[in-house]
This record gives structure tokens, C-alpha cells and sequence, in this order.
């Protein structure tokens, strides 16, 4: 059996990011047992806030397809993303946005479909950035 690959990435994109930080300290625990991660950072892959009539008129952003060329070939995600007013980080929610879009030939939600997450959150706030990981 081939070993699951995981892909691993903060839902902040700035530099001193306590979330990056931590997927880091994660990253490297998971390597040390022998778990083969890729980490990424989301900085890598800016991309505009959805649009309907943009995908409608252009397809997909080129770095949503290039985020989700790297997503289809690992097996699980590892998420450390912060809460912003108590919710879901926008660059994480935006790129999830992107990422669910179906293109032809693809089979819908294609590369979250059978995939397993890990979610986790750093924050100075006083629930740890709890809120940012409900659905
Ligand atoms: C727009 C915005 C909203 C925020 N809202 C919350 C919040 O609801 N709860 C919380 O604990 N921290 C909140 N924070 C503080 C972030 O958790 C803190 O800036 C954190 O360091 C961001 O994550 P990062 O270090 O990975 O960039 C907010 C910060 C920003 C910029």
C-alpha cells in the first residue's frame, strides 16, 4: 500500500503567522514518524475574491488551478488557520471557495472528495481561535 500523502498549509498568508508557525512545529512532528507532508503556503497562490461572472467569462484562476493540481495528488490536509470575528479566516474560505469550483472533466469536489483534514488554530485570543474551525 502506498503511504497517504498530506498537504499541509495555514489559512493566513502573513509572514510571522502564529498559524504557519504552528503547522511548522506539526509538520515536522509528522515527518519525524515517518509521514510524508508537503507544506505550502497559501501566500504562493493569491488569487482574486470568487466571482461568478470571472469564472463564468475566464475559467479558474491560474493559481487555483495550480493550488488544486498540488491537492489532487496528496491524500489529506493539515489546516492551522485563525479566527477573524469569530469565524472562518477569509484567505481560507476564498480558497476553499475556489477550490470546490467542478471543471470539465473532473468529478465534483475532486479534491476534497474521501479526504480526511486535521484542523487546528492558534490565536492570543481567549478561545484559541476555536470559532474559526466550526463548519
Ligand atoms: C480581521 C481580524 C479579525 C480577528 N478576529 C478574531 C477573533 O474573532 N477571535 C480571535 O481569537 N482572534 C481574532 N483576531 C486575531 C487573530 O487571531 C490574530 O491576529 C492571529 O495572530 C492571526 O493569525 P496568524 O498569526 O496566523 O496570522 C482577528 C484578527 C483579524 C486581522
Amino acid at each position: 500500500m502506498t503511504k497517504p500523502k498530506i498537504l499541509a498549509f495555514a489559512g493566513s498568508t502573513r509572514s510571522d503567522s502564529f498559524n504557519k508557525k504552528l503547522i511548522k512545529i506539526a509538520v515536522d512532528g509528522a515527518i519525524d514518524v515517518g509521514v510524508e507532508v508537503t507544506f505550502t503556503d497559501l501566500r504562493d497562490f493569491p488569487m482574486p475574491l470568487y466571482d461568478g461572472d470571472l469564472e463564468q467569462r475566464e475559467g479558474l484562476p491560474a493559481n487555483t488551478r495550480k493550488l488544486k493540481d498540488l491537492m489532487l495528488t496528496h491524500q489529506g490536509f493539515l489546516i492551522s488557520s485563525p479566527e477573524y470575528n469569530s469565524s472562518i479566516s477569509g484567505v481560507l474560505k476564498n480558497t476553499i471557495d475556489w477550490t470546490t469550483r467542478q471543471t470539465e472533466g473532473e468529478s465534483p469536489l475532486a479534491c476534497y472528495k474521501g479526504k480526511i483534514s486535521g484542523l487546528m488554530s492558534a490565536s492570543p485570543g481567549g478561545l484559541g481561535g476555536l470559532r474559526g474551525l466550526v463548519r
